[in-house]
């Protein structure tokens, strides 16, 4: 039987490709989505994944949600955090707000929705969790301090659950993803982009969302069975770690 995979903010971006790639390598998946409904309902009606709405920063929320998917397609053996926001600005400039909801959603988030899975995975024995952290949490990135705060933490957390999960057949692992083509990048601004950015990657592009999927599919597969607590960076050259 299929295992069933639960992708957050997984309906646009790279959580959109890691949905696809899943479902292409014979998993059930699950897409959670906050907030974006238009999107989300496309996303449904273009690849057949099913999609659940929920905010991953709310632990009910979360615990509610989760119930939900496994109601429709069972245990959640696979689990990628993949779920981010960023509300950039220089840190002289940053608002408690900003802090906060970055630190909610990127790093609590992980907590909320992990710690809901983690007794099932115990009981069964087997499970593979994957966090989305970014290279900006690996080298820091000025106008980031949350969010490079935030996905620093994400591996951490990554370390210290990878020896927990060990003995029980679960891994845990982190992708750092430099710079991707997605709505999050082209949200910064051009001439940063540009004259900033993409001088700084030696492959001299963005990634694509696909190639950070492939990982994903790898890290969850048997064949990653040996793999837990590493951090898998993907980010065209841009830091060596
Ligand atoms: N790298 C190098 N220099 C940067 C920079 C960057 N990423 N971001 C800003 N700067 C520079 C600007 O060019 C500017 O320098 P000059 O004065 O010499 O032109 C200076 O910093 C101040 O920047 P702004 O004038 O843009 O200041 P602002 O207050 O209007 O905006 C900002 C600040 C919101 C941080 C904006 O510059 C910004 O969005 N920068 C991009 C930050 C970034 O890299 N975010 C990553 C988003 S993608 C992501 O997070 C996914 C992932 O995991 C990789």
């Amino acid at each position: 039987m299929s295992k069933v995979a639960l992708v957050t903010g997984g309906t646009r971006g790279i959580g959109a490709a890691i949905s696809i790639a899943l479902k292409n390598a014979g998993y059930k998946v699950a897409a959670n989505y906050a907030g974006n409904d238009e999107k989300a309902r496309a996303f449904h009606e273009s690849t057949g994944i099913a999609v659940f709405k929920w905010d991953v920063s709310d632990y009910e929320a979360c615990g509610q949600g989760i119930a939900t998917v496994q109601a429709e397609l069972g245990p959640v053996e696979i689990l990628v955090n993949n779920a981010g926001i960023t509300r950039d600005a220089m840190f002289h400039k940053m608002t408690p707000q900003q802090w906060h909801e970055v630190i909610n959603t990127n790093l609590t988030g992980l907590f909320n929705m992990t710690h809901q899975v983690w007794s099932g995975m115990r009981e069964r024995s087997f499970g593979r969790i994957v966090n989305i952290s970014s290279i900006n949490g690996q080298k820091g990135q000025m106008g980031q301090v949350n969010y490079s705060a935030a996905k620093a933490g994400d591996l951490g957390f990554t370390k210290a659950l990878a020896q927990e999960g060990a003995i029980k057949n679960i891994t845990v692992n982190a992708i750092c993803p430099g710079y991707i083509g997605t709505e999050m990048v082209r949200a910064v601004p051009e001439a940063v982009l540009n004259e900033k950015i993409i001088p700084q990657i030696p492959v001299g592009r963005l990634g694509e969302p696909e190639e950070i999927a492939r990982c994903v599919t790898f890290l969850v597969s048997d064949d990653a069975g040996f793999i837990t607590g590493s951090t898998l960076t993907a980010n065209g050259g841009q830091l060596f770690v």
